[in-house]
């Protein structure tokens, strides 16, 4: 079930990919997630608004590394003639470029943008084909079923995007309505699949290993993007990997766990400098710290930690927790 995955001119080495997460998929969390085999990241949405009229300061949120590579940049609007503008300015900062059509949050569809696209299926036609015009980079869309429950248009939005000269697309199959509640249906992941020749990639309740090879064996999708299932835990990546040659995969010891919040808390520091890298931590210990025995308290400490040191010392509280009283990443899901 993973083998390369290939999207237009962009070849991966896997079909496991970091799904575009805003607040979190910043680069030291992609590069974490990188370092445990994560086969494609994407930046965090970018407005197409802010692209076109405020230009540099936008285009910061882009940044990169060459070990940040291949990268997807997301962006989201409603205006074709903005978007195919976004998309030129765009071009040299990433492998691959997407459009989001499936944010829930009021402050992106009150704009028009994100999963309000879909109730406009003329306006869909339009954004892709100005876009597709603009840019040579392969590109995608990430959509969701549709806008209310049982009003689903991922059919009809696969088809526009196929003829439109989109090179993959990717379904969260929950309508709008339902935001992150209920439980995602697989089952229009293997309509779409089965309904289109371009690749289609599925998201939605990934946080196991076997969540992933299940996903891909009962909706023979492409590829699979794990979002919520990566936070504090980006072992997933490698996990998926050795399930699928072994039939197992190792649990994460404190000592890993601890080592990974120390590298992740050096990225933060290296990118936006002490004050802002404490204040992000503190978030990621929270998840970091799911599955363990004193997991509560564990987040206690980090959210009135004030100095790097104060993490410090909570990382090694961290890494000399028992092995015996982890239970690994799989408790995540719990
Ligand atoms: C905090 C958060 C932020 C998200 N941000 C984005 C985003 O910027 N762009 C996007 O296309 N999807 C975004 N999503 C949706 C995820 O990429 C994914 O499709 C969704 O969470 C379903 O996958 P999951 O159930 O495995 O988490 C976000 C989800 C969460 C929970």
């Amino acid at each position: 079930m993973l083998k390369p995955l290939i999207i237009s001119s962009l070849v991966l080495q896997h079909n496991v990919v970091l799904a575009p997460l805003a607040g979190i998929t910043n680069l030291p969390f992609r590069l974490i997630c990188r370092q445990e085999g994560a086969a494609l990241a994407f930046t965090e949405m970018v407005s197409v608004n802010g692209l076109v009229r405020e230009g540099v300061k936008t285009l910061a949120l882009l940044k990169s590394s060459a070990a940040d590579r291949p990268l997807g940049i997301q962006l989201f609007g409603d205006k074709p003639a903005d978007l195919a503008e976004a998309a030129r300015m765009v071009e040299g900062y990433g492998d691959l470029l997407d459009i989001n059509m499936g944010c829930p949050v009021r402050k992106v569809v009150g704009t028009g943008a994100g999963s309000a696209l879909l109730q406009e299926p003329i306006k869909i036609a339009a954004i892709i084909r100005a876009v597709r015009a603009a840019t040579t980079l392969p590109l995608t869309i990430k959509i969701r079923s549709g806008w209310h429950c049982g009003d689903d248009v991922f059919q009809e939005v696969g088809h526009i995007a196929q003829s439109e000269g989109c090179d993959a697309i990717t379904l969260h199959p929950r309508s709008r309505s339902l935001m992150f509640s209920g439980q995602a249906d697989w089952t229009h992941l293997a309509q779409l699949k089965s309904a289109l020749s371009i690749p289609v990639l599925g998201s939605g309740d990934l946080f196991t290993p076997d969540d992933c090879l299940r996903m891909m064996k009962e909706t023979a999708c492409d590829g699979i993007m794990i979002a919520r299932g990566a936070l504090g835990n980006p072992w997933i990546f490698r996990q998926v990997k050795e399930l699928e040659r072994s039939g197992c995969y190792t649990s994460v010891t404190p000592v890993e766990r601890a080592g990974a919040i120390e590298r992740h808390l050096d990225l933060f520091i290296g990118e936006m400098g002490e004050a802002v890298a404490i204040r992000e931590i503190k978030k990621h210990i929270g998840w970091y710290a799911r599955g363990f025995a004193g997991a509560s308290d564990i987040r206690r400490a980090a959210n009135s930690a004030r100095t790097v040191d104060e993490i410090t010392l909570l990382i090694g509280r961290i890494r000399s927790i028992p092995t015996s009283e982890s239970h690994g990443s799989d408790a995540f899901a719990a």
